[in-house]
């Protein structure tokens, strides 16, 4: 049979299978990743600067399933963690203590001690947690969070510095950082920043350095210096949108390690933090076409890819390019405006609006693009729908299931009736 694609298969991430195969064989919606792709994504990261001691710490936030996570460790990264859960994951993919950095934002004590009872090191972004820090473990490690003043991101929401935001320690808080430290025979083992996430050019990830190298200063003898994650990727490839320039970012970035190290000291260990680079582009997801209808002469399609199952385009009226897999060999000979929904019961349900696509007729498959972050890590069983499966398309050719879709048992799994 034919495949119909508005974009054909360009960067191969099908690896030759054929997508409503895949469909068929694993049901919709389905996240599909590319091992290939996800490790390709690793080593660029890894080769950003020629630094010796530079170590990129996986955001898991971005995609926890462990069995990606093993693919990221095996190809020498290193993994942030937000939760307990993100470290249980990450623990379960083999990565070990001393390569896990949690860095929580306003937790329990419960939860900060799980942390420390696990051997992790802590990273705190503020005042108030440096203390309860200090309570739970005094004479330990830790490391502070500060907000450099300077933030990016491709939404409001996602801007995690400058003046506005809820994260990290204002630097004219150094004093009180270095009392508490003093207070609870703490030693400062790093600091750590987060400008946000999502950005294309390298101007505001550098132009955040000055600002955190200047309260590095104020702590000689850190182990660590953390710059942060929030490198982008081009989700409106079809529009021609460029990826971000790797190397003129890796270059600029290197002058400035090696210029801070030497004034600072060469022991120094910089640290990234990037969760969207690694694992957006390597996964399509796949929906299937249940209801084609105009309402009111604008032609709506529907699909089994609610917000449920991908929240970015409600969340932050996120862009992901769609492409259209047909098992027959009926050709679209028309191009429309089409708005494609999800089935949910709200009006918001919306997963890509206004677009002009080839006909796509009931049946066909979607495959959103660029879906392999903060797409299953944020899906949830709202409506009391099923979270997809995830499978993995190995280098070898070989596709695995990595997550088995919900059933019907997994939502009562942890209610309980009374007894009327
Ligand atoms: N480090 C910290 C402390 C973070 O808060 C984040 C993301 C990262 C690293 C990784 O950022 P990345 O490299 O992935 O940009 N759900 C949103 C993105 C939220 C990002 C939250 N923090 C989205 O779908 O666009």
């Amino acid at each position: 049979h034919k495949i119909y694609t508005k974009v054909t298969d360009q960067t191969g991430f099908f690896e030759g299978l054929d997508p409503v195969e895949l469909a068929r064989n694993y049901g919709t919606p389905l996240y599909i990743y590319n091992e290939r792709i996800l490790r390709s994504r690793c080593r660029s990261l890894k080769n950003l600067v020629t630094y010796p001691r530079f170590v990129v710490d996986y955001s898991a936030k971005a995609n926890s399933n462990p069995a990606l996570l093993q693919i990221i460790r095996s190809e020498g990264l290193e993994a942030d963690a937000m939760s307990p859960g993100e470290i249980y994951m990450e623990k379960l993919a083999g990565f070990t203590s001393d390569e896990i950095f949690y860095i929580c934002n306003n937790v329990s004590e419960e939860e900060m001690r799980y942390a420390i009872d696990e051997g992790v090191t802590v990273s705190v972004d503020s005042l108030s947690q440096l203390e309860q820090f200090g309570r739970l473990c005094p004479g330990g490690r830790v490391a502070v969070r500060f907000n450099p003043g300077v933030g990016a991101g491709h939404h409001s929401k996602v801007v995690t510095a400058g003046k506005k935001t809820k994260f990290g320690v204002d630097p004219s808080c150094v004093p009180q950082v270095k009392q508490l430290l003093d207070q609870y025979h703490l030693t400062l083992t790093g600091i750590n920043q987060h400008i946000g996430s999502l950005f294309m050019t390298d101007q505001a990830f550098l132009d955040s350095l000055p600002s955190l190298f200047s309260i590095a200063r104020q702590f000689p003898g850190l182990s660590f210096i953390d710059l942060g994650g929030g490198f982008g990727i081009p989700y409106k490839k079809g529009q021609g949108e460029q990826p971000l320039d790797l190397s003129s970012l890796g270059l600029r970035l290197d002058q400035a390690l090696y210029d801070f190290a030497k004034e600072y000291g060469s022991q120094v260990t910089f640290r990234i933090e990037p969760g969207r680079y690694i694992s957006a582009e390597c996964s399509v997801l796949l929906g299937q076409v249940h209801a084609v209808k105009y309402n009111h002469s604008h032609k709506y399609v529907g699909c089994d890819i609610g917000f449920n199952v991908l929240a970015r385009p409600v969340l932050y009226d996120s862009y992901h390019e769609v492409e259209i897999y047909r098992e027959s060999n009926v050709p679209s000979t028309r191009q429309e405006e089409v708005t494609i929904v999800g089935n949910i019961c709200e009006s918001g349900d919306i997963l890509a609006a206004g677009r002009t696509l080839p006909e796509i007729f009931r049946h066909d498959i979607l495959g959103i693009q660029d879906a392999g972050a903060y797409g299953y890590t944020m899906s949830s069983n709202y409506n009391n729908r099923l979270r997809p499966a995830e499978i993995l398309i190995r280098e070898s050719g070989q596709v695995q299931l990595i997550r088995e879709r919900d059933t019907l048992e997994d939502l009562s799994r942890h209610v309980l009736l009374l007894d009327l």
